[in-house]
């Protein structure tokens, strides 16, 4: 049995159909099965279980050294420590600030996270409320559903490189939405937004802000869509704030000296993802709204003996701890530290690719490096990338090195003399998304 065999099963996309790709392939790799031990033969049962998950668990280890294209911290060391809470059940449904008939949560460690969150994001203790979530997800639907519960008619206003959960929200909840064009580097077309807020005045407006898109990690200017919202004659009870910070939340506030992120300025919500750049083994977020807010969505449910007024049911109850753990172990201090050093290879990562004439791009304060679409599928799976329309992207995270980035340059500049030296196929023009200075193409080579 081989899970790497999905590798090689890779449907490969035409040039032309880039643009426009295939669904993906289904998995191939799905070739074990449940092995129950009180078969006939439980010494060999036993063996295949074993030999299925020793397998398992190499093949992880070994593709930890190619997992450069998503935003997830895979550095921890808090397994070892905090294993012995496996054998619990930890279940945080319902609110975290209400006495609980069960003792099997975490609740106590979840508001000691939230409150460092809110004092993060400048939010007094008691005008805060949150809730940790399965991941950035579940807080931008929140964020959202707390926009419509304060806005019943309102319109969410969204650029269109925000994460897919935004789109996800508009149509769960039926609720119009304006896409707004974005700026060649990512961050939100404010000229667009403007219109489209005037054109829709008579409706208030719930925006989502992204600090830090998903391709490009570009962050949209909160405080200039705060003075275009005024201008346009919103005034503060029509409009709601959603700031998406799932990645960036924890980089930006250690890497830029001005306060993006603060509800000093007025934010209705802002939510993150656990294990993106702090890390956790377990998928989860972190979501902060103002405590006034919530009195609206939040429900007396009986059965749990509790409030409620989060997305999900049953909510996982390790996540708090390892979240609390990480913060602890690393502080603030290590996070400046790992934002610094995520920057400075991002950095060295794009200037080694317009070196060997890459088509590269990198925002300021950002740690994800775009570039050009790799020519071949087997290469974008082997490194794991995640790729749009012709671009791919590093998203350099701690734990990856310059070693881990020599290696990833080296495979590529490798395979795309191969792709390109016939010179019946071209590299990609990037000029329209990433901006002609930083496309290397033949053309824009020509014409600058
Ligand atoms: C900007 C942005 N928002 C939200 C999300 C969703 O986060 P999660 O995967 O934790 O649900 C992502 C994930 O990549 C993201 O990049």
């Amino acid at each position: 049995m081989g899970f790497e065999r999905e590798f090689d099963i890779m449907v490969v996309p035409t040039k032309g159909e880039i643009n426009a790709p295939p669904p993906p392939p289904p998995r191939k790799n799905l070739s074990f099965s449940v092995v129950e031990l009180n078969d006939k033969d439980i010494k060999t049962s036993s063996q295949e279980l074993e030999r299925i998950l020793t397998q398992y668990l190499e093949t992880l280890s070994h593709r930890t050294e190619y997992h450069i294209g998503y935003p997830v911290n895979i550095c921890y060391e808090h397994h070892t420590v905090l294993a012995p809470l496996l054998q619990f059940h930890l279940n945080n449904c319902g609110d975290p600030f209400t006495q609980n008939t069960v003792d099997f949560h975490s609740k106590d460690f979840e508001v000691a996270v939230l409150d460092w969150f809110a004092q993060l994001w400048e939010i007094e203790k008691d005008e805060y409320w949150g809730y940790i979530t399965n991941g950035g997800t579940e807080g931008n639907l929140h964020g959202l559903l707390i926009g419509r519960e304060l806005h019943p008619t309102g319109i969410i206003y969204a650029s269109k490189d925000s994460h897919y959960s935004i789109f996800k929200a508009a149509k769960m909840y039926r609720m119009e939405i304006e896409t707004i064009n974005t700026l060649v580097n990512g961050e939100i077309d404010y000229a667009d937004l403007r219109s489209k807020l005037l054109l829709n005045k008579n409706k208030p407006a719930i925006i989502n802000v992204n600090i830090g898109t998903t391709i490009k990690g570009a962050i949209d200017d909160l405080d200039l869509i705060l003075q275009i919202l005024q201008k346009c004659g919103y005034s503060n009870d029509r409009y709601y704030i959603h700031c998406d910070a799932a990645l960036y939340g924890l980089i930006i506030p250690f890497i830029q000296h001005a306060k993006i992120i603060t509800f000093k300025k007025p934010i209705g919500s802002v939510s993150i993802s656990g294990h993106k750049f702090l890390g956790c083994p377990m998928p989860c977020g972190i979501q902060i709204t103002r405590k006034r807010y919530i009195t609206s969505l939040s429900t007396k449910i009986e059965y749990i003996a509790s409030v409620d007024a989060t997305i999900s049911g049953s909510r996982n109850g390790l996540a708090p701890i390892f979240l609390w753990y990480s913060l602890c172990m690393k502080g603030r201090a290590g996070l400046q530290e790992d934002a610094k050093i995520c920057n400075e290879n991002a950095r060295y990562l794009k200037s080694r690719l317009h070196k060997a004439g890459i088509s590269a791009m990198l925002n300021e304060s950002s740690i994800i490096v775009v570039f050009e679409r790799p020519n071949d599928p087997k290469f974008i799976r082997h490194w794991q990338l995640s790729c749009t329309r012709d671009m791919a992207h590093v998203v350099v995270m701690p734990g990856i090195t310059r070693e881990t980035t020599d290696s990833f340059l080296k495979d590529l500049m490798l395979e795309r003399e191969k792709w390109y030296q016939i010179g019946t196929t071209l590299p990609p023009c990037l000029a329209d998304d990433i901006g002609s200075q930083n496309c290397l193409c033949s053309y824009q080579k020509m014409h600058h």
